[in-house]
């Protein structure tokens, strides 16, 4: 059994596609076992997106993801990391495919809707970023 970080984007928010994003996550028979809203600060945004430091688009990157409120969730299942990845398309939705979360309702390269974790390790280190163990049932 698997678990991955999602997270509804501050642009997913502030345009209203909270419940579609979940509305999608419900139709493939993804379990929710977490579930809140947060509002990081920059220096929140830096340490989950620790990992891209060294990237030209850091900075930018977390003023972003601390501009306004996100929705941070934990995924279950057989294969969820993959399959939430799939549900949300390409990084550039530009490149996503027909019917994904980001092909339909992305706008940029950075404000791209949503967020999933890429493998084991990112997942537990991003769940423990935002949830404890009381947070999440099973
Ligand atoms: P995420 O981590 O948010 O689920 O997205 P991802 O795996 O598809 O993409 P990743 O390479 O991890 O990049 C993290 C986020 O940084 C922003 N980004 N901006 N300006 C750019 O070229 C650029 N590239 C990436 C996006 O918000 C991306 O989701
Ligand atoms: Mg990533």
């Amino acid at each position: 059994m698997e678990r991955t970080l999602s997270i509804v984007k501050p642009d997913g928010v502030k345009r209203g596609v909270i419940g579609e994003v979940i509305k999608r996550l419900e139709e493939s028979q993804i379990n929710i076992v977490a579930m809140k809203m947060i509002y990081m600060t920059k220096n929140q945004a830096k340490g989950f997106y620790a990992v891209h430091k060294e990237r030209p688009f850091f900075g930018s990157l977390t003023d972003f993801m601390s501009s306004g409120p996100a929705v941070v969730m934990v995924l279950e299942g057989e294969g969820v990391i993959a399959r939430y990845r799939k549900l949300m398309g390409a990084t550039n939705f530009e490149e996503a495919e027909e019917g994904t979360i980001r092909r339909d309702f992305a706008t940029d390269i950075e404000k791209n809707v949503v967020h999933g974790s890429d493998a084991p390790e990112t997942a537990e280190f991003e769940i423990n970023y935002f949830f404890n163990s009381f947070e999440i049932v099973s």
